[in-house]
């Protein structure tokens, strides 16, 4: 069976793929693609329908070809299948499928893709349509954000947080998109070398800021424990976290403020170091009157 992807960015610039609507996974499983959801800067994502189960599940198709995208893809693909928790969306499976570029090239070629826990919208939709967000519901997603930073910190420095990196599923916040992320081990070598325009644009740590100005300064784990916080900053008021902040600024409970303002400091030394020091002041904070 034949099915027209169509993806509204590449559409515009005259692209569209031809491949089967049954798409099978390396193990076996069959999935039938159904409709588009999004497209982020390397992939696009559609929700498709585990036909063993029955059950939806989302497919990301990677579609930048470069070999360093592809390596960066697979990376994502082994670290999804690595961290375990309740906020990290579920990984289902993973292959290649044979596509077709419409038009008057008609290049054949192979599509990955990923195929995971299916959620409902990302957390920039949520902020959008549906602020204010409660207490209630934020603090138990934030501890839960945070524990997964402190379990992808095991293994990865994820490089690219922000909320379109976010996704909700339910009540449950989940930590996705690996796309940049920066293996802790010593000696693996960097698919996603550090350059003058990598990481998402608004979201960026003070140190990678200073990257796109030239200034040498290293990505690391700290830099995410900025980047979760900046997303925090934005759940809670609204509003992007520029400039200097202070506890007129923050609609939240007083006691979280302290916490916000460590994990947004420029000087990173003041910083907590990783997502397991940033969870531990969290959950101090959050367990106080
Ligand atoms: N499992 C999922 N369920 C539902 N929607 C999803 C899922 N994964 C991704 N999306 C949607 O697709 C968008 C793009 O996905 P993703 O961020 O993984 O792609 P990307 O191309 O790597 O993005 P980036 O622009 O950050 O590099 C997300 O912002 C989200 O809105
Ligand atoms: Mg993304």
């Amino acid at each position: 069976m034949s099915h027209v992807y169509f993806d509204p960015d590449e559409l515009r610039q005259g692209k569209a793929y031809t491949l089967s609507s049954e798409i099978r996974g390396e193990d076996g499983r069959i999935y039938d693609l159904e409709e588009w959801i999004a497209r982020g800067g390397n992939a696009a994502v559609f929700r498709c329908r585990d036909r063993g189960s029955d059950e939806p599940r989302a497919i990301k198709f990677l579609l930048n070809f470069s070999r360093s995208s592809k390596k960066r893809f697979t990376r994502e693909i082994d670290l999804l299948k690595a961290v375990g928790g309740n906020h990290f969306p579920k990984y289902y499976g993973s292959g290649v499928v044979k596509a077709k570029r419409t038009g008057p090239s008609g290049v054949s070629g192979k599509l990955r893709f990923l195929i995971m826990e299916l959620a409902d919208c990302n957390l920039d939709d949520l902020v959008r349509s549906e602020r204010p967000i409660s207490y209630e519901r934020y603090a138990g997603q934030f501890r839960g954000l945070a524990t997964a930073l402190a379990e992808l910190h095991k293994s990865a420095v994820h490089r690219d947080i922000k909320p379109e990196n976010i996704f909700v599923a339910g009540e449950r916040w989940l930590l996705g998109d690996y796309g940049l992320c920066s293996l802790v081990a010593p000696g693996e070598e960097d698919v996603a070398p550090l350059g003058i325009n990598m990481g998402p644009k608004f979201w960026l740590s003070p140190e990678a800021q200073n990257r796109r100005l030239g200034i040498d300064e290293a990505i690391s784990e700290d830099s995410d424990v900025f980047q979760l916080a900046s997303v925090f900053w934005y759940v809670v008021n609204g509003r992007h976290p520029t400039g200097i902040l202070k506890e007129t600024d923050w609609a939240g409970p007083r006691k979280l403020f302290p916490v916000m303002e460590q994990a947004l400091l420029h000087c990173r030394d003041k910083r907590p170091k990783t997502g397991d020091e940033f969870l531990k002041g969290l959950e101090e904070a959050l367990a106080a009157q």
